[in-house]
């Protein structure tokens, strides 16, 4: 991980910030200063896409509640901007002022406005957003501005990026600037993830999912990611939770690439098979503890592949994603950050809306098991796990469904 310029000491794998729309982003604040959370080391920032971050004190995390009125999601940011004070003397104002002296008499305040502040960084790439050096006098600096970019920032490689393409892959826009690839590794709860940003984008949302996979215990399971990426929570299984083997479905061939890199760089490799191609046509039966289905709006084209793939004696548990919609929570009603444990039940607090779509979700699956396996099954909800709020009333929750065959009597 590293930062834009020489922040206090950073929390290994970013900062933690609550993310939000820009309408809602002053009254989070309040709320976070009289909650005394706010982290005044860093300033305020404007996310790829438009969101705003603002940061959380690392050692108060365990306090932080999302408020369900102000849609936000918690989340870490890798290039955090120091406040103000701790601006003067940074890299952003490095880079500002060589690219000053590269203009000379050209330079303007149009110009200053389009330098970016805050860029991801990974190991000696930098990755600057989509609205910075717009303006048309850059275009004729060629491949000197970018030289002056790397070198001020102290890197070697220079990319920017455009929005996640919206074909069922999450492909990223970015292009290359400078540089002969775009291969990075970003480290992120000790896990080595590798990707090609120019192919693959590293998702720094669902933190809070990705902790909590890596707290199950999966000591010896066998477990079927059906949409595995680039390995979001098939690294994390593997490497934290104990899962013995991992069986992850991915159909983008580059992501494919990224995470049997990713599975060598963490020593994991020969306790996954890659199953590249349409996880619905896979052909796995009978194998798995746990099933994974990480796919958003809704990983329900999934379910009949997860039934198939559960062990048909002793069951298993699924993971089921879905964006769900709720009506407006009563005025003050709080969700807890996701903290949950797999076995934990939520004592109260869980939505009308939720609870019926868990219901309805456990419903449905058993009979897919019924219906696949000619017998009665029994499937109970363990746990609804809300990652985090769209809008102000859809939510990502996660379902942890307990599936087990009915034994004769
Ligand atoms: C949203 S990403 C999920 C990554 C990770 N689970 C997360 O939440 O960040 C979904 C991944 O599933 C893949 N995918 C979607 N539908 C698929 C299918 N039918 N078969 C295999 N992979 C699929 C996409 O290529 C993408 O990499």
């Amino acid at each position: 991980m590293a930062g834009t310029a020489a922040v206090p000491a950073a929390v290994p794998a970013g900062v933690p910030a609550l993310a939000a729309e820009p309408r809602f982003a002053q009254r989070l604040r309040q709320r976070l200063e009289e909650q005394r959370l706010l982290d005044g080391r860093y300033g305020l920032q404007r996310l790829p896409g438009g969101r705003v971050a603002l940061p959380v004190l690392p050692e108060r995390l365990p306090e932080l509640r999302l408020p369900c009125e102000l849609p936000c999601e918690l989340l870490r940011v890798q290039d955090p901007v120091p406040c103000r004070a701790a601006r003067r003397g940074t890299p952003a104002r490095r880079l500002r002022d060589e690219l000053r002296r590269l203009l000379g008499p050209a330079w303007c305040a149009e110009l200053e406005r389009d330098v970016p502040h805050a860029w991801h960084r990974h190991g000696d790439l930098v990755l600057l957003s989509e609205d910075c050096f717009r303006a048309e006098p850059w275009e004729r600096l060629g491949s000197a501005l970018w030289e002056t970019v790397a070198s001020a920032l102290g890197a070697r490689r220079v990319a920017r990026r455009g929005r996640v393409m919206p074909d069922g892959m999450r492909s990223p826009r970015v292009t290359l600037l400078l540089g002969q690839h775009g291969w990075v590794e970003h480290v992120d709860n000790g896990i080595r993830y590798t990707f090609d940003v120019t192919k693959c984008m590293f998702s720094p949302g669902n933190i809070t999912e990705k902790l909590r996979v890596a707290s199950l215990p999966c000591s010896g399971e066998v477990l079927v990611d059906l949409y595995a990426g680039i390995g979001y929570f098939t690294l994390p299984f593997l490497v934290h939770a104990g899962a013995a083997f991992v069986h992850a479905c991915e159909w983008n061939s580059h992501a494919v690439e990224a995470l049997h890199r990713s599975l060598l760089l963490n020593g994991v490799r020969d306790r996954c098979r890659i199953h590249s191609g349409d996880s619905r046509q896979l052909q796995l039966r009978d194998v798995a503890d746990r099933v994974n289905l990480g796919l958003l709006p809704s990983s329900e084209e999934g379910w009949p592949a997860a039934c198939r793939v559960l062990k048909k004696d002793t069951g298993g548990v699924l993971h089921i994603h879905q964006n769900v919609e709720s009506r407006p929570a009563p005025r003050g009603a709080e969700l807890l950050a996701g903290r949950g444990s797999a076995g934990a039940r939520r004592p109260t607090g869980l939505r009308a809306e939720w609870q019926s779509w868990a219901e309805g979700t456990a419903a449905r699956i058993r009979g897919l098991l019924a219906e696949l396996h000619g017998r009665p099954w029994r499937s109970s909800v363990l746990h609804v796990e809300p990652v985090k709020s769209y809008a102000p009333h859809v939510h990502h929750l996660v379902l942890d469904l307990e599936c087990r065959p009915v034994l004769p009597a």
